[in-house]
């Protein structure tokens, strides 16, 4: 019989329970959910009738929860700056972590984090979800393989999404990074992670450029209301919140409990008035440009790796679709990886094209994967092959280190227009 891992999870939100908390519970020959943590008590009850847990497991508060370790393994889920306090006192308990990314926005956190881990010990898997997903891992084992020749340059694009940046880096909960992340961590520290994944090597010079282009009062439009529900605009700006949360919710087909409906509203089932009610009594239905964010809806950050490989990245706001479009320049040939199309491109220079489909790929590779391109279950069970002493998990918690300050030293350079040099 396979060995079973009992798991808490404290921040019960979208990641925390959401994905991860509903993907342990498919996976429940190998994990069993015994404890929860959130401050928010509507998820509470939600979660634990979800999964099953005993009142006397269910917890507000953090102090109260971290007494005494109440499982193997702990997800934690909570937001960017509760992470290195609260993952410090779990390894100090003994738990193995499954953390959330970004580990923190601030150097010193990453250090005592990096100290702790090497005092206390434990497994902690960071959620670099994509190294995990099939259509990224393929690109590796093809970059590994050397039959397209030596990598020279990696281009990738991280397409945001205009209603995605409004949702959550203008209203919602990355907007500011006095409170959160700046956007190239929040949202870029995956991509960051690839890059040096991909490269194989380690980041030595950051060149970055960004800024808030638009949201913000300067392009507020004549006469516009603070919030929709009050806004003549209501039914023409494409960031009006009846036109995010309502409008595309019917024209995604009325979906029940997904995101980002299932953010604004944690009822269901979802209908138009409780999605209407949930966007007009909250931050989600505030002016795109009367908001309190700061963070850039527009970046590029220029890398060059310790091995020559050179990467660039662009992270814009401004687009319809929403993923990662890459593309690897080997010296013998191209990939190019559309993550909005679910394809792989391979160009073997003079030969004939190669295209795969991401549910090719994953039916070949991991069938069973699910959640990110497979990159949810994927992250679950390489902490699961960690803690059976199966396999080692695909990244140690240092080479995550690595990317959140590449993530910083662009953001260094963004702000002071000078290149950051790593190393
Ligand atoms: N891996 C990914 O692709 C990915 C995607 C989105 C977000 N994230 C990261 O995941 C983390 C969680 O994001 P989310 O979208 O699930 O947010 P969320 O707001 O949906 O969930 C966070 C939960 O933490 C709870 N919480 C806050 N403070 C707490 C405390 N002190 N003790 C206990 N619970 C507390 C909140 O009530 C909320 O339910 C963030 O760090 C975010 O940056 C990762």
């Amino acid at each position: 019989m396979a060995k079973k891992f009992t798991v808490s999870i404290i921040g019960c939100g979208s990641r925390g329970a959401f994905a991860y908390g509903r993907t342990m519970k498919r996976l429940s020959e190998q994990w069993e959910i015994v404890a929860l943590c959130d401050t928010d008590e509507e998820k509470i009850e939600i979660w634990s009738e979800q999964f099953g847990i005993k009142e006397e497991n269910c917890f507000t508060d953090e102090r109260t929860f971290f007494a005494e370790k109440r499982s193997d393994v702990l997800v934690l889920a909570t937001q960017d700056r509760d992470h290195v306090r609260m993952c410090i006192r779990a390894l100090e308990l003994g738990y193995s972590v499954l953390l959330e990314k970004p580990i923190t926005p601030l150097k010193e956190e990453l250090e005592r984090l990096l100290e702790a881990h090497k005092k206390y010990g434990g497994e902690v898997v960071v959620c670099h979800v994509l190294r995990y997903a099939p259509m990224f891992v393929r690109v590796k084992r093809i970059l590994d393989s050397g039959e397209l020749g030596k990598l020279v340059r990696i281009e990738s694009i991280e397409q945001v999404g205009y209603w995605h940046q409004a949702h959550s880096f203008v209203r919602g909960n990355w907007r500011n990074d006095s409170e959160t992340s700046p956007m190239i961590m929040a949202k870029c520290c995956h991509d960051l992670d690839l890059l040096q994944y991909y490269a194989s090597s380690k980041g030595k010079r950051v060149y970055s450029v960004g800024e808030l282009s638009y949201f913000n009062a300067e392009n507020k439009p004549e006469g516009a209301a603070e919030r929709c529900a009050d806004c003549k605009y209501i039914h023409t700006c494409p960031y009006s919140a009846e036109k995010c949360y309502v409008e595309n919710w019917k024209k995604d087909g009325r979906p029940e409990n997904t995101w980002p409906y299932n953010v604004i509203s944690v009822q269901t089932p979802h209908t138009e008035e409780r999605l209407r009610k949930a966007y007009t009594e909250s931050a989600y239905g505030r002016c795109v440009f009367a908001c309190d964010n700061n963070v850039v809806d527009n970046q590029s950050v220029s890398i060059l790796f310790e091995n020559g490989v050179k990467a660039d990245l662009t992270m814009t706001a401004f687009t319809q679709n929403m993923g990662r479009r890459m593309t690897f320049h080997c010296v013998h040939g191209e990939i190019r990886l559309k993550e909005d199309e679910e394809l792989l491109e391979v160009q073997p220079f003079g030969k004939p094209l190669q295209v795969f489909k991401s549910a090719d790929i994953i039916a070949e590779d991991a069938k069973d994967s699910f959640g990110h391109g497979g990159g949810d279950s994927g992250v679950v069970t390489a902490l699961y092959r960690a803690l059976t002493g199966e396999a080692e998990t695909g990244t140690s918690l240092e080479n995550s280190v690595e990317s959140h300050l590449l993530a910083l030293a662009a953001e260094e350079s963004r702000k002071t227009g000078q290149v950051v040099v790593l190393r």
